[in-house]
């Protein structure tokens, strides 16, 4: 009945962490892939007088004119970053899916450091690609060293994840100027997924289209702001990319939500240093926590942390946290190898220090 491109599609894994955790009555949560507070109530109110002022019909495809001019005023300012093209989206993952219907197919490598957003693999699948894992453990940096083994005459795309999901890894500028220039003499077409950027504690932003010119970057408003049900989110890049990816846009989502835009525009104008500081409190926690009893990486970004697990496999780990009260994803949905796990710390610190305990009395 299924169409082939369908065939690889599976959630086994994450779906297997669910099913026990059905079971579970009061459960400390550290398994949530969005922050753990509401979007801030001066973008609610953005969103809720537009919605009264009628503002309820079909955008431009390509967004409105407020939002591109909000959306490029930010990368010139932050990055001194001046896009050819910019397009409004369903959030990243719908910029994700258009990008990549609109650069691969059958025969086409994509390289996929690992561990990965699920996304990234499954949409590589769904156009008929081939996702090349790149192993970047066990310091979990992707580098131009160790890309460059992966690469083919049949490469095509690499994805770029900073800071990232599950690791919560960033990429410093030094390794950023290398990737692009192995991208470059390679002619390989960089997705640069950013959606995290707001949530950076150590460093300054940096990004690969500062250094290439041959890069799609994607960002949205469901981590920085909490909008994750809102569905908005951009690409920017090369014209003759972006207005493919338009094209697209116009034939299947068609616009992101009015409402929606308004908003983003606002939340671009207040920025989430607030929220910065109180995930940079959350991140010290967690690392401090757990850092003398797993190996772990630090994470520079995001609120994920993806710490190592002792000796059996992190399905196995995974099982008895859960047995235990306790919800994280194993390693395995994000990767090829079962021997991580994933926490997500946008979470209360009461949930965070319950959560620790468990993890210390597992080991
Ligand atoms: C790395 C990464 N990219 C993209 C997304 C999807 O974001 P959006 O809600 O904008 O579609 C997520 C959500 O978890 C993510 O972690």
């Amino acid at each position: 009945m299924f169409a082939d491109r369908i065939s690889d599609l599976d959630s086994s894994g994450i779906r297997k962490v669910f099913d026990l955790a059905q079971k579970l009555k009061n459960p400390v949560n550290l398994s949530i892939g969005q922050p753990d507070f509401d979007v801030p109530a001066e973008l609610r109110k953005v969103a809720i007088d537009a919605i009264e002022d009628g503002f309820n019909s079909y955008t431009p495809t390509q967004g409105i004119p407020e939002l591109h001019t909000a959306i490029r005023s930010q990368l010139l300012k932050k990055y001194n970053y001046n896009p050819d093209k910019v397009l409004v989206t369903s959030g990243v993952s719908g910029a994700l899916l258009l990008c990549l219907q609109c650069l691969v197919q059958s025969g086409d490598e994509v390289l996929i450091p690992d561990p990965y957003f699920v996304m990234y693999k499954h949409l590589t699948n769904l156009c008929q690609a081939k996702p090349v894992y790149v192993d970047t453990y066990p310091d979990l940096t992707i580098t131009a060293e160790k890309l460059e083994p992966y690469i083919t005459s049949k490469t095509k795309l690499l994805f770029l994840n900073t800071p990232s999901n599950p690791c919560g890894i960033v990429l410093e500028a030094n390794n950023l100027k290398e990737i692009a220039s192995l991208a470059k003499k390679h002619n390989i077409i960089i997705i640069t997924d950013e959606i995290y950027d707001e949530f950076l504690y150590d460093q300054k932003p940096v990004s690969i289209a500062q250094y290439y010119d041959n890069v799609i970057l994607l960002n949205g408003f469901s981590k920085s702001v909490a909008m994750t049900g809102w569905r908005v989110g951009y690409a920017t890049g090369p014209e003759a990319i972006i207005e493919k990816m338009t094209m697209l846009q116009q034939y299947s989502f068609v616009c992101a939500p009015s409402f929606a835009q308004k908003a983003a525009v606002k939340a671009i104008e207040r920025g989430s240093e607030n929220e910065r500081q109180i995930y940079r409190g959350k991140r010290d926690r967690i690392y401090n926590g757990l850092k003398d009893v797993f190996d772990v990486v630090k994470p520079g970004g995001a609120f994920y942390i993806f710490p190592k697990v002792p000796d059996s496999s992190a399905s196995d780990f995974v099982e008895r946290a859960i047995e235990n009260n306790l919800l994280i994803i194993p390693g395995s949905v994000f990767s090829e190898q079962d021997t991580h796990f994933r926490i997500s710390y946008a979470a209360a610190d009461v949930v965070i220090d319950r959560g620790i305990e468990i993890l210390k009395s597992l080991v």
